[in-house]
């Protein structure tokens, strides 16, 4: 595919690296630059950065920097025409519909499996969609999701779907769609895996919920029963989800995440939901930055695809002692693991939230979710009562050790102070008692802790190699190095200094080899392109570490004057390093020729060294 000249050049002026890259990372305003949470890596300060005057990023822990099809295309593994594209979609850019459509019969360019697969899940998706929605054998299903309150329009938006009782219907489909080996039908994951030779549809007579990744591709499916009927439907299980496949692992997945992304940014948090039902009842009732994890307690991987975008987690379960106890076990994971702001909303009644918002409308479900949060710590002391009788003197006493261990977790000394105070009103204790004990448990886990720490660290140590996953750029730049830089961001941004290389006496030569590559890549890129610029630049370079490298040069802090002097100066310096380096190759060669003894060897080097020592002389 190829992306017209004119085409590129109005999606990158009409959009901004931050409005991009903020669909991503969570950005926080630092001086010049913006700062989140490196999405390469894994880490615990955030790196990360965006110059926005520049249109560039950067992170300073893996050296990952580029422009903002750089950042897309690394991230979603694009090529750069699909990274344009996508720029475009996500800055709202009008593009050419024939281009557009270019892309399009270019996208199932996968004969990898992965790229069956996809295509696969696609294709069932589609066909279990339109069964649902256009024919009588989906009427019940239909009439079932419409019942429960759901619009239309909201089944198209989750693609949901019905999955015909006839078994063989799906492997029908398929068959003329395109013809791939059973052995992938069977990886796929969509058929029975009882059934040998037969592809028997694994979901058939549910409700097909797609399960998408991040980048919103379909990679599993969810089918619920929906008749509560007797003998085998009344024992089956309610939700069966797609098995392990190539491409899906339900402890990665967060039902939603992708389309949730942009408003989980611009509401500042997330809304964490117990079952794909809520999920989409609340983004129905509008409510759109609600996931769900599959049915399993938070992993790490979850929360790190949260801790991307946002440090605020709203937990939105049942009110049922099951989904309170869930909470409690999400609000642990999480404070020990991330460093979310954690609140809690459980639905009363022992109702979940698509009960609630059924029962009590959209408008006081979107009032709970505002006003009727429970601070993590209000919720737990709720949590601990449940199993205590207060009246009982020693039940007051566990509970009060309980709400002063939980205290740990609170990082922000006013709220602890809130907390010591409601406990020292409740139980008539003097306040000073409860927060020397508090300190009591907080040295014990900060010895615990550190304990852990030292004994992980040393584990490591033995488990070794440790594969460094970043390469941390600790050493600081020589004067050389300093001056290559100088002069090739000067050179960037006035390429009439070209020239001014190429009237040397002796032809120019950066020492440093990534330099030299990227003078000579740039002469090329300037005698095609009619405007050269930087941006433009990194475009056109084909190596990563090379357009990190322009990237890094591009955010030095240099002034933006800049004189003839300031560019001879660089020169001289370059030109000295480089005779210096040469001057020493030649003495090493001439130990050497003195060595075998070869005389004539000894003489042409013995003139190249006087030569050199001349110049590096005049320099
Ligand atoms: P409805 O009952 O239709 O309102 O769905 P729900 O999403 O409210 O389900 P529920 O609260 O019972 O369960 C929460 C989540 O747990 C579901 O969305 C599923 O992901 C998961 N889950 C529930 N039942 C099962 C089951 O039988 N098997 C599996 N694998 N997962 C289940
Ligand atoms: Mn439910």
């Amino acid at each position: 595919m190829w992306i017209p000249d004119e085409t590129l050049e109005r999606v990158r002026s009409q959009v901004n690296i931050v409005d991009v890259v903020s669909q991503f990372v969570q950005l926080k305003k630092q001086g010049k630059n913006l700062f989140g949470y490196c999405p390469f890596h894994d880490e615990r300060t955030p790196s990360f950065s965006v110059r926005e005057e520049k249109q560039l990023f950067h992170c300073f822990s893996c050296g990952r920097g580029g422009n903002v099809f750089t950042f897309l295309m690394e991230l979603e593994g694009l090529s750069f025409p699909e990274a344009v594209l996508k720029v475009a979609e996500l800055a709202a850019v009008e593009i050419d519909p024939a281009i557009q459509a270019q892309q399009q019969q270019q996208k199932p360019a996968a004969d990898t499996k992965q790229g069956k697969l996809l295509n696969l899940y696609e294709w069932t998706s589609e066909f279990y969609h339109h069964i649902l929605l256009n024919t009588t054998t989906g009427e019940e299903a239909l009439n079932y999701l419409l019942e429960r309150g759901l619009t239309r329009e909201t089944i198209k938006q989750f693609r949901l779907g019905y999955s015909p009782p006839q078994r063989v219907a799906l492997k029908q489909y398929l068959s003329g769609k395109a013809d791939y080996e059973n052995a992938l039908l069977k990886e796929s994951g969509l058929f029975s895996d009882r059934s040998d030779d037969e592809l028997l549809d694994r979901f058939s007579n549910r409700i097909i919920f797609p399960i998408r990744n991040r980048q919103g591709q379909i990679i599993a499916f969810s089918g619920r029963k929906f008749l509560e009927g007797e003998g085998e439907q009344a024992n089956i299980p309610k939700y069966l989800n797609s098995p392990e496949t190539a491409l899906f692992n339900k402890s990665t997945v967060l039902f939603n995440y992708d389309s949730a992304r942009s408003s989980i940014r611009r509401e500042g948090m997330v809304i964490l939901f117990e079952g794909f039902m809520d999920v989409i009842s609340a983004w129905q009732a509008g409510v759109k930055n609600g996931v769900a994890s599959m049915g399993t307690s938070l992993t790490e991987e979850q929360i790190h695809l949260l801790d991307k975008v946002t440090d605020s987690i709203v937990i939105a379960y049942d009110g049922d002692t099951p989904g309170m106890e869930a909470a409690k076990r999400a609000t642990d994971f999480l404070t020990e693991k991330s460093h979310f702001a954690v609140e809690v909303v459980l639905f009363p009644e022992k109702s979940d939230p698509d009960d609630y918002i059924k029962n009590k409308g959209p408008e006081a479900f979107k009032e709970l979710l505002a006003h009727g949060r429970e601070t993590l710590i209000g919720f737990l002391m709720r949590y601990h009562r449940l199993s205590l009788n207060l009246n009982n003197e020693s039940d007051q006493l566990t509970y009060i050790e309980q709400i002063l261990k939980e205290m740990i977790r609170v990082p922000s000394a006013i709220e602890r102070e809130m907390y010591f105070q409601q406990l020292a009103e409740e139980f008539q204790l003097p306040i000073d008692t409860l927060k020397e004990q508090f300190h009591q448990y907080l040295q014990a886990f900060q010895r615990k802790r550190t304990q852990e720490r030292k004994q992980e660290f040393d584990t490591q140590k033995q488990e070794a190699p440790v594969i460094p996953q970043v390469r941390k750029q600790v050493r600081s730049l020589n004067p050389l190095e300093k001056a290559e830089r100088l002069l090739l961001y000067r050179l960037f941004h006035h390429p009439e200094i070209l020239g001014k290389l190429h009237s040397q006496p002796e032809p120019f030569q950066f020492a440093n080899e990534d330099s030299q590559l990227l003078f000579m890549l740039f002469e090329s890129y300037a005698a095609e392109a009619t405007e050269p610029r930087v941006d433009g630049f990194i475009d056109y370079i084909k190596e990563r570490e090379l357009k990190e490298k322009v990237t890094e040069i591009e955010l030095m802090s240099v002034s933006e004057e800049f004189n003839d002097e300031e560019v001879e100066d660089c020169i001289k310096r370059i030109n000295q390093a480089s005779l210096y380096h040469q001057l020493e190759d030649s003495k090493k060669a001439m130990q050497e020729a003195s060595r075998t003894g070869d005389l004539d060897t000894q003489r042409t080097l013995m003139m190249e060294i006087v030569k050199l020592t001349r110049q590096l002389k005049n320099n």
